[in-house]
């Protein structure tokens, strides 16, 4: 708590109040609103959370004017130069960088853990052969707390501990296993002696009639991609697991309910929707036409993977993926590619606009992740799956954050009600 406060004149009583500042060690102070509804009895009113800070976290740090994102206070541009994902998962998971000991015992750990029990596995034939990747991942991860009894004492360290690595070590094999039932394909169980992105290709494009051999720059660009989408603060799928979670539902239940939100085009659905909006515009030429068609607010069509609720200035995360684009396809022989030359200069035009320039609006993390992915041969129904592999790592360092809490209470808003005053029954006699 600092000395600042915040003072606030009811002109209808002239009653004054004193509302204490609370400042973090860096980024915005916030207004300690607790007493305003016992004292004056009005709720804050805030839709979207736009001013809203939802908890304290020692997690992940974003200013969206400078474009800086810190996870636990390191650079995510030196965290992608220099990190793995699992390093960057044990960080945000342990608040810092593991000794070597440490992360040896960590990836083994999670190598220990990536098979899924069979009767789970089964799952996957019951769902129709065109069922969204996502539906699967939503619901596999649901039924996960079906299967491990013996370690959801949320108010247990070590089945915390234990959650943490099942779900992250788990959930690249259910990715995989909706992969293969979407493609007709049998499912290739886990290798542990893999890396954890070398493992990920395998179980997608391993066939049992063939050797499959990794692209080391294939999984070099998957573990940037990881890294880059592993957390981003109190975002919509993040607060929904905290929200979940802080309501005592097992971890499983409250991951899951990380990946329904996570599928929406305004969230992690959104590099799906790039590459149909860029695949819909088709050329260049058709740029114009398309943003057009963007400023007209009846058109209601969005040029998706551009605006951010935090970032009013580029993504960082959006620059680094931008990069790896131009290596991966110039590796693989693909520096030609249609799609990346549009959504370049798509964004070339779009950041000259004053459309976009008077909205503050850059491309965000998903507005090249799916050339990747495409690149890579994952197909574009699969894009929103790989975000919720990556962000499984943040969804559990702040669940965990919010159940290690001794202060934590059940997340229950409150609303400004505008509906009907009392009134009474009428039978329906009288209402015809
Ligand atoms: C992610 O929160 C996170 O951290 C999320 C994320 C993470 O890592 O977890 O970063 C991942 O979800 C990235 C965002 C992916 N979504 C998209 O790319 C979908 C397209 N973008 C938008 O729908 C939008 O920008 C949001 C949802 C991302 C942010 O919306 P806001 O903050 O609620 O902003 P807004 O809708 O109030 O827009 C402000 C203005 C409006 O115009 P006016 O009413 O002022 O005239 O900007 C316009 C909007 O119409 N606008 C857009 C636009 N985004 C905002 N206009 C055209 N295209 C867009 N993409």
């Amino acid at each position: 708590m600092t000395n600042k406060t915040f003072e606030l004149l009811d002109e209808a009583s002239g009653k004054k109040t004193k509302l204490p500042v609370r400042s973090g060690t860096i980024g915005p102070d916030v207004l300690d609103i607790s007493v305003l509804n016992k004292d004056h009895g009005v709720f804050t009113f805030d839709p979207g959370f736009m001013a809203t800070a939802s908890t304290e976290s020692k997690i992940t740090y974003i200013d969206g004017d400078a474009g800086v994102l810190l996870y636990r206070g390191y650079p995510i541009e030196q965290l992608a130069d220099k990190s793995s994902f699992l390093e960057v998962a044990y960080l945000l998971i342990n608040g810092n960088l593991p000794q070597s000991t440490e992360l040896a015992d960590f990836q083994h750990n999670i190598q220990r853990h990536t098979m899924i029990n069979e009767s789970l596995l089964r799952m996957f034939n019951g769902f129709h052969y065109d069922a969204h990747p996502m539906a699967m991942v939503s619901a596999t991860v649901a039924s996960m707390s079906a299967f491990y009894h013996d370690s959801m004492d949320i108010n247990n360290p070590r089945h915390r501990e234990i959650f943490a690595h099942r779900i992250i070590a788990k959930i690249p094999t259910i990715a995989a296993a909706a992969y293969k039932r979407a493609s007709g394909q049998p499912f290739i169980y886990p290798r542990n002696e893999l890396s954890y992105c070398g493992n990920l290709l395998h179980m997608f494009y391993a066939v049992p009639c063939e050797p499959y051999e990794i692209h080391p720059l294939a999984a070099e660009a998957l573990d940037l991609l990881l890294i880059l989408h592993a957390d981003h603060e109190q975002n919509a799928s993040t607060s929904t697991v905290r929200l979940a979670g802080s309501t005592g539902a097992n971890p499983y239940a409250a991951i899951s309910s990380g990946v329904s939100a996570l599928w929406g085009p305004a969230h992690g659905g959104a590099n799906e929707a790039v590459l149909e909006m860029l695949e819909d515009i088709g050329t260049v030429d058709n740029i114009p036409n398309f943003l057009a068609q963007v400023k007209d607010k009846n058109s209601h069509v969005r040029l998706m993977g551009f605006g951010h609720r935090v970032y009013k200035n580029f993504d960082p995360r959006a620059k680094i993926i931008r990069d790896m684009c131009h290596k991966v396809l110039a590796k693989m022989g693909r520096g030609d590619n249609p799609l990346l030359e549009l959504a370049l200069r798509l964004e070339e035009v779009a950041l000259s606009d004053e459309y976009f320039i008077s909205r503050k609006l850059y491309p965000n993390v998903d507005f090249y992740s799916g050339i990747i992915y495409s690149a890579l041969g994952i197909p574009r129904s699969m894009f929103t799956v790989m975000f919720a592999i990556a962000r499984t790592a943040g969804w559990v360092a702040h669940w965990q954050e919010m159940i290690a809490d001794p202060n934590m209470k059940i997340g229950r808003p409150r609303q400004l009600y505008t509906g009907p005053v009392k009134r009474d029954y009428q039978e329906i006699v009288k209402r015809n």
